[in-house]
């Protein structure tokens, strides 16, 4: 679902939504770990934001190297039996019947037990990573997206409170969309850079999306100048509605250091202001989820 300027401009003057799950997905490189990092440390800095949870979603753990420092924290990737039992009164094992039977939502509440487990709070940041590889994928006895299985658990019965953000890293390509994690997304941001191939993942990615009918905006990174922007729009039959220009410096710096700079803050802006357009809700996401895995039997 595409949003168009008239919209937008509507939702920026509602301003009501105040809580929201943001996934950032694209093709290798576009430029998902530098925006999701930006896009929290702007949060951060959001006085109406009461907390952040920064998710990895990549097993290459580029967002939680960037905020974590030295710090470290349990993977989520264990935590399937614990989700399970948070949300059913049963504890069966597997993860499709705990969804299709789900009876309780999850609140985030950093001082519940599941969150003070899995996450590590920095200020108003709390962060979730998943695991590396395993024995059993090493074996092929498992399959590496088992990793993000919890999340499939987790997202869609997130019950935010407002003032309450979550904000999703994903692996490359079509992977995170096509696995199902996205489904319990309430909006994707599909990063994309300039180049040919940057943009036929980014049209993959989004026939995913519409597929699952998670609603998404596009936001075109490294741009170099105005008339690449106009090719690319050519290409996606529409502008990007968030536009980061090429930075020098953050080749130069530590990862994840660089905040963002005045151009950068008028795209988070709008973003936040977009996001306000949606429902964030346990019940649509559930219901996402929940017909994936039907449509999908
Ligand atoms: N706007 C930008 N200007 C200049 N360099 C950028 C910009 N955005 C990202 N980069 C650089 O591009 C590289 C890839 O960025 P990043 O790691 O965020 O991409 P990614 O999509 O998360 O990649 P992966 O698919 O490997 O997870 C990094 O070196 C990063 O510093
Ligand atoms: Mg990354």
């Amino acid at each position: 679902m595409y949003i168009n300027a008239t919209k937008l401009q509507k939702i920026l003057k509602r301003r009501t939504l105040a809580f929201m799950i943001v996934e950032f997905v694209g093709k290798g490189g576009a430029g998902k770990s530098t925006l999701a990092t930006s896009f929290v440390k702007y949060l951060e800095n959001d006085p109406a934001v009461e907390r952040v949870l920064a998710i990895d979603a990549d097993h290459n753990m580029h967002l939680a190297s960037a905020l974590l420092g030295d710090r470290d924290v349990v993977p989520y990737s264990g935590a399937l039996e614990e989700l399970i039992n948070l949300i059913g009164e049963t504890s069966c094992q597997d993860y499709r019947e705990a969804l299709l039977t789900a009876e309780r939502h999850i609140a985030f509440d950093v001082e519940s037990e599941f969150f003070r487990k899995y996450s590590v709070s920095l200020g108003k940041i709390s962060l979730m990573k998943c695991g590396g590889h395993t024995d059993d994928i090493r074996a092929d006895r498992s399959c590496s997206h088992s990793l993000f299985t919890p999340l499939k658990l987790l997202l869609p019965n997130l019950e935010l409170a407002n003032g309450q953000w979550v904000v999703i890293d994903e692996k490359a390509g079509t992977d995170g969309v096509g696995t199902g994690v996205a489904a319990g997304v309430d909006l994707a941001v599909v990063v994309s850079e300039g180049t040919a191939a940057s943009v036929a993942t980014a049209q993959q990615i989004i026939q995913e999306l519409d597929y699952l009918r998670v609603s998404h905006i596009l936001a075109l990174n490294k741009v170099r100048s105005k008339s690449q922007t106009d090719r690319v729009s050519e290409r996606f039959g529409r502008p990007p509605d968030l536009i980061f220009h090429e930075l020098e410096q953050l080749a130069e710096v530590e990862y994840g250091v660089v905040g963002p700079s005045d151009h950068d803050y008028q795209e988070f802006t709008k973003l936040v202001g977009m996001s306000q357009g949606f429902n964030s809700s346990r019940a649509i996401r559930l219901q996402r989820a929940r017909s994936r895995l039907v449509k999908t039997e």
